[in-house]
């Protein structure tokens, strides 16, 4: 065998499984589509739950994210100027971290060069075979040259476009799927945050998020049409409408800048059903992709690690099946319910087009409902600091 787990993806479902799987001694390659500048350029998400962050530190990667992130005891729900405080730590006990995935990735390549894991970038043409075979087999190209490895399980870390989940035969997969008809502009710009916790904004101009990576580095996005295109967007206009859209006292306060990143993100809650075919797992966005609202992109990939490397650790130590046996079914059910939790904030806070007169007034009577009730404060600090593992 070439090594024990071929890990398909070097994003951070990948990285951080083959960390956790190499502290444990267990051999790993990474097959990485794209080379690791244009990984470590991509700016997606921004929050840790606390589960994550107990995650990372176990993993022996969480130095500059103690150092350099930011914890956050709560967050604000605004409809127009009404401003919902909603108090994690009073509420569960419970901080998330502000640290984003660019730093959490770059964490995790420096700590895979220190393991000496082989990390193989422009790898194209993945084609995985011998799932049910006693050894599987991954064969690829890189650098003009066609190779193959053999190894005992394949972990399928390639987000939402990879192969690994289309290695499955179609007959045997269930999708679940709902595309959202608007996605998020999102700009990184170098001025103070707005607010000292982020604010997600209901208003009649639409949905917006005020977050941030630091005290000098803000995140900023506002719902927009999918037909938008990120030229169609001048950091003026951007401005103009971010500011309408948070509460007045916020925008009085706003500070801006020119932006140093654009980019927009379509919206999809999206599940493949099952995780596990023969000797291949699949984690993170390769099985299933949440609207970023409840901030549970990331933090469902990490939770997924945590399941599959402890089912992997058993099979390796004792040859006890059951984790790996087990791991599709647990992991589903944590899934599930960080699907509705996300489904459930993006329909309290978008506003979809050409709906009827009775969608705002929901919206605003799940906003009051939400201000006024302790009990509907608690709900929703309980799943957005996250579901045990
Ligand atoms: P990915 O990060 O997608 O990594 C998969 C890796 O596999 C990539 O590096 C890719 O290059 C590689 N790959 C793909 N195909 C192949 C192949 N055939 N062979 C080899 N390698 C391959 N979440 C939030 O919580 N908040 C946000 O604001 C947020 N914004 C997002 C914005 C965008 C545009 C996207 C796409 C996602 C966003 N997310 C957000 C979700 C979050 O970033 C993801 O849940 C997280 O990246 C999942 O990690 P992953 O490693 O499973 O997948
Ligand atoms: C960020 C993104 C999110 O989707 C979210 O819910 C909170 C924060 C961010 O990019 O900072």
């Amino acid at each position: 065998m070439d090594t024990q787990v071929v890990i398909i993806g070097g994003g951070p479902s990948g990285l951080l499984l083959s960390q956790m799987l190499n502290r444990a001694g267990i051999a790993t390659t990474i097959l990485e589509r794209s080379t690791r500048e244009h990984v470590l350029s991509r700016i997606r998400a921004g929050i840790l739950e606390w589960g994550s962050v107990e995650m990372l530190r176990e993993a022996g990667v969480s130095e500059r994210m103690d150092r350099m992130g930011l914890p956050h005891d709560g967050t604000y729900i605004t409809d127009g100027d009404r401003m919902v405080h909603i108090d994690f730590k009073r509420l569960t006990g419970k901080q998330v971290m502000v640290y984003g995935q660019t730093e959490v990735t770059e964490d995790l390549y420096g700590a895979q060069d220190a393991m000496g894991t082989t990390i193989l970038h422009n790898v194209e043409d993945v084609v995985i075979k011998d799932l049910d075979a006693s050894q599987a087999k991954v064969s690829f190209t890189v650098a003009g040259e066609r190779r193959s490895l053999s190894c005992a399980y394949v972990a399928g870390c390639d987000g939402f476009h990879g192969v690994s989940r289309k290695t499955i035969p179609e007959e045997k997969r269930r999708e679940f799927e709902r595309v959202y008809p608007f996605g998020w502009l999102g700009i990184l710009s170098r001025t103070p945050p707005v607010h000292d916790e982020l604010i997600y904004a209901n208003s009649d101009h639409g949905f917006a998020l005020a977050s941030m990576r630091s005290e000098s580095l803000v995140r900023y996005y506002v719902q927009v049409p999918l037909s938008d295109k990120v030229e169609d967007w001048s950091d003026e206009r951007f401005w103009s409408e971010f500011k309408r859209r948070i509460p007045a006292s916020a925008a009085a306060r706003l500070i801006t800048g020119p932006s140093i990143e654009k980019s927009i993100a379509p919206l999809r809650s999206f599940v493949s059903e099952p995780l596990r075919w023969g000797r291949l797992f699949l984690v993170g966005d390769a099985a299933h992709i949440v609207p970023p609202t409840g901030a549970k992109g990331l933090n469902l990939a990490v939770s997924d690690v945590h399941y599959l490397s402890e089912a992997l650790i058993r099979v390796f130590r004792s040859g006890d099946e059951s984790g790996i046996d087990g791991y599709s079914e647990r992991a589903l059910a944590r899934i599930w319910k960080a699907m509705r939790f996300s489904w459930q904030m993006t329909t309290m806070l978008h506003r979809f087009d050409g709906e009827d007169s009775f969608a705002a007034q929901m919206r605003r009577a799940t906003l009051a409902h939400l201000a006024e009730s302790e009990t509907a404060q608690k709900d929703l600090a309980e799943n957005y600091i996250g579901l045990p593992f």
